[in-house]
């Protein structure tokens, strides 16, 4: 049993929203979970100070693509389709080299490593090689969650097309490779409906059933993408429904990368299918795609998370996410939509904690019996004169909206320190 103390200035979100702060405190951990929070310095432990820093769940991105992470900041001009054709396929089709995806995710850990999050759901490229490469070096790293090979068939360039089977074949055996793995786990990824035969989609399906498997893939993100979808699957009702018709929502833990453009059919089918969106406003405005219905959709029960989507969105930082998703939130709700209020900051921590954690099991809180997953933040050089009088919860916000994407000053995952 190892049991250990972290002390510091402690926030966190709680199931019904309500943001916990405790002010020069010390969280308790034990055997890589949270036992308590207490007041009084521990005896017979070993403490790791943090005195004046902010000790926060260790931040969840839920939808980006490591292989993208070397152009994240250039190429921003052009909208999905074209975007993907001129400079994210041909990044992708470099992955075969295995030589270049070592250099190129070693350099994509090493700045993962040094930002806010702790977990995430990652997209590789559809090789296998380079994707359990990227898988173990994640894991070495001491990082949890899923990395998913990428499935495409059809609708894409011939260096980045597989066949049928040996799509199907290779998923398998990426599954079976990946089982040698503690904390990274595989999630079945089709890239979008439009790059996956009818015949890869219900493989897929299938294999998630079988081995259990999470699903991950892109839905309503631009406009042109989902004209092209109905045009594709003529008897679907819609895009999401497209998904079910092959059995990838509604069977197992689904996530769904942006959800600009949903109608109300289908948030009641994301609902009732408990899909997980991963907003990314950061790549949403990056390519023009729209503003999502965010409070829409949460009001009517869909459960919305963040996700920074590299490179579609250009940086790693979750806390970046964060910001931005309430700045949109804003702009929909003063034009487009005055029902829809903007979002708050403690929103926004749930959605990046508490909320996709709850993806993964007990994670993403410092509430008993939850995984210690956490990150330090060294606020003290943050320059104002109301420093003193701030809330936690205040200085996490000012610390977002001023210094987002700064090295945390240490972060543990499952109560192991990894940086
Ligand atoms: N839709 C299909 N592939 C992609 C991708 O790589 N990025 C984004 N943002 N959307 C996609
Ligand atoms: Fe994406």
């Amino acid at each position: 049993m190892e049991r250990y103390a972290i002390f510091g200035d402690i926030l966190y979100s709680e199931a019904d929203m309500k943001v916990m702060e405790r002010p020069s405190s010390y969280l308790i951990i034990r055997d890589g979970k949270v036992e308590g929070i207490e007041g009084e310095r521990p005896r017979d432990m070993v403490v790791h100070d943090y005195e004046g820093m902010l000790i926060i769940p260790g931040l969840i991105d839920m939808h980006l693509h490591a292989p993208q992470y070397q152009f994240a900041g250039l190429y921003m001009d052009e909208e999905l389709l074209d975007w993907l054709n001129s400079h994210t396929f041909p990044e992708e089709g470099k992955y075969s080299d295995l030589n270049y995806a070592e250099k190129a995710y070693h350099i994509f850990t090493q700045d993962l490593l040094r930002c806010e999050s702790t977990r995430f759901s990652l997209f590789a490229t559809i090789h296998s090689k380079s994707t359990l490469l990227l898988a173990s070096m994640l894991e070495e790293a001491g990082f949890a969650g899923y990395v998913g090979k990428v499935n495409m068939d059809q609708n894409s360039p011939d260096y980045l097309c597989e066949d049928t089977e040996a799509s199907i074949k290779s998923t398998v055996e990426v599954i079976e490779a990946m089982k040698s793995l503690k904390n990274i786990k595989p999630i079945i990824t089709p890239r979008f409906i439009p790059s996956c035969s009818r015949e890869l989609l219900t493989a897929l399906s299938g294999i998630s059933e079988e081995y259990d498997i999470p699903v991950q893939s892109h839905l309503d993100e631009n406009l042109s993408e989902i004209e092209w979808v109905h045009s594709l699957i003529p008897e679907s009702q819609s895009y999401a429904d497209a998904y079910r018709l092959f059995g990838l929502i509604g069977r197992k833990k689904t996530i769904m990368a942006h959800v600009v453009w949903p109608t109300d059919e289908e948030i009641e089918l994301l609902k009732s299918a408990n899909v997980y969106v991963a907003h990314s406003p950061s790549s949403n405005s990056n390519l023009s795609s729209g503003i999502a219905p965010v409070r829409k959709m949460m009001e009517m029960g869909v459960n919305v998370t963040l996700a920074t989507d590299v490179a579609g969105g250009s940086s790693l930082s979750m806390l970046r996410m964060m910001t931005h998703a309430i700045e949109v939130s804003k702009l929909y709700y003063r034009h487009i939509d005055q029902n829809f209020r903007p979002l708050s900051f403690n929103e926004v921590l749930y959605m990046a904690t508490r909320k996709a954690g709850s993806f993964f099991g007990k994670v993403g809180s410092f509430e008993p019996g939850f995984d210690a997953d956490l990150i330090v933040l060294d606020t003290s050089d943050i320059h104002t004169t109301v420093y003193d009088q701030l809330s936690l919860s205040e200085r996490l916000e000012l610390y977002a909206y001023r210094q987002a994407g700064r090295a945390v000053s240490a972060k543990f995952v499952k109560g192991k320190k990894i940086l």
